[in-house]
């Protein structure tokens, strides 16, 4: 059984009192809280066996080197990767984005061919197209969102042609929470002869991903958003296209040979990850992903299903507050974004934050899909596997509160 209150318990930040208030975090699209059992795999790999991977033969050094690729052998399972070489790890979401373009993308774009994005993506699965898109003269189409802020396929398929070489789509907006139909997205951009990167950032920590059954090229994601530490990042890719594409950085370890001439790279994935990495980060990556099969990812997308659809429904009844993104919660994930009145997101964030209550305010890194609503910012909340539908009352009730101590304070500055 889902027990809530009982996982709650796992998590010691949950107990965190702040601003004299019982911290009610929801900021989950942000990052999300760790369980103790990664803080004290971290703890224990400084305090017991820190060592760099790969490199010595020392005690130290093979049982890193052991625990770092344990983790690597775990994630392959969990998104059900055909063998784990095919998983790089990064230092995030952004940075395995930027290696496609680069390693992928500078290799075999030319002059003329097309990328597909969507209006809703995150900067980081923008600005990089942007740039190879300069560099190489390529065209990049932005997808259009329907009134309902669902994706507008019928734009999609008359987009595609044989010019697309790359689709690069996210699989739940950061902004909207949208789920976007990525099997068919997918299937679509095969036949059209392109390639799909699919960003995982928000979806893989709450929805079960099988990249074989999908067959998707490319998956990011991040580890931090998934109970995991910052600073690590997942690129999962078909096998035949990592071995096609060169290395981003030159360095120790992605190397089988080193001339005063030249350089043979290392096989995948170590010709990916040159440099000390994040160890720590890494190790500390692999009670996170226990924690999720522990509970079971279906249960996980269940109760954030559950708690999206109480918020939803509540919000919808306040007056003054207008919400993005369908309304519908089949086809919304945990990300609720909204305005208030005319009081700007930062003063809703702010006086939430008196009561102990973390939401994020802003353009959430997705300044164009603000521009395209009409909006210069947002306030979201989003929530994750431990959160309550208590807290979701708490955060309405303080909500209600904005509007009336707004009001309070403007007057007192006039
Ligand atoms: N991409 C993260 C967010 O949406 C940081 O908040």
């Amino acid at each position: 059984m889902y027990d809530v209150y009982e996982i709650r318990n796992d998590f010691p930040i949950l107990k965190e009192i702040v601003n004299g208030k019982q911290l009610v975090y929801l900021d989950n699209s942000a990052t999300t809280q760790k369980p103790k059992t990664v803080i004290d795999t971290i703890y224990n790999y400084y305090s017991s066996y820190n060592a760099n991977v790969h490199r010595g033969v020392h005690s130290l050094g093979v049982k890193a080197t052991e625990a770092y690729e344990n983790t690597r052998r775990m994630v392959a399972n969990f998104i059900n990767a055909p063998d784990p070489v095919c998983i790089i790890f990064t230092k995030g979401t952004t940075e395995s984005i930027n290696l496609v373009a680069y390693s992928w993308g500078r290799k075999f774009l030319k002059e003329g061919n097309e990328i597909i994005i969507t209006i809703m993506e995150h900067h980081s699965n923008i600005v990089p197209w942007q740039i190879l898109a300069k560099e190489k003269n390529l065209v990049l189409k932005f997808i259009p969102l329907k009134d309902d802020g669902t994706l507008d396929l019928e734009a999609f398929k008359s987009s595609l042609n044989e010019k697309t070489k790359l689709v690069a789509i996210t699989h739940v907006s950061n902004v909207l929470g949208t789920i976007n139909p990525i099997r068919e997205i997918i299937r679509l951009s095969h036949s059209a002869g392109a390639i799909v990167l699919v960003d995982g950032a928000q979806s893989v920590p709450s929805i079960p991903i099988d990249v074989q059954e999908l067959d998707v090229d490319f998956l990011v994601f991040s580890a931090h958003k998934m109970l995991g530490p910052t600073g690590v990042g997942v690129l999962y890719g078909k096998e035949e296209l990592l071995e096609r594409m060169d290395p981003l950085l030159g360095g120790g370890e992605m190397i089988k040979r080193v001339t005063k001439d030249s350089s043979v790279w290392a096989d995948i994935p170590y010709k990916f990850e040159g440099g000390t990495p994040n160890i720590a980060g890494v190790i500390g990556f692999a009670p996170a992903i226990e924690y999720l099969n522990k509970l079971g990812l279906s249960n996980v997308y269940n109760h954030e299903r559950a708690l999206v659809s109480y918020a939803l429904n509540r919000l919808l009844k306040i007056d003054g507050i207008r919400i993005y993104g369908p309304l519908n919660s089949e086809s919304r994930l945990n990300i609720i974004s909204f305005n208030y009145r005319d009081i700007h997101p930062h003063d809703v964030a702010t006086i939430l934050d008196q009561y102990g209550i973390a939401i994020r305010a802003g353009h959430h890194c997705a300044q164009p899909l603000h521009s395209y609503i009409g909006i210069s910012a947002s306030c979201r909340v989003s929530f994750y596997l431990y959160n309550t539908k208590e807290e979701i009352d708490i955060f309405l009730d303080a909500l209600r509160k904005v509007d009336r101590i707004f009001k309070n304070e403007h007057r007192r500055t006039l």
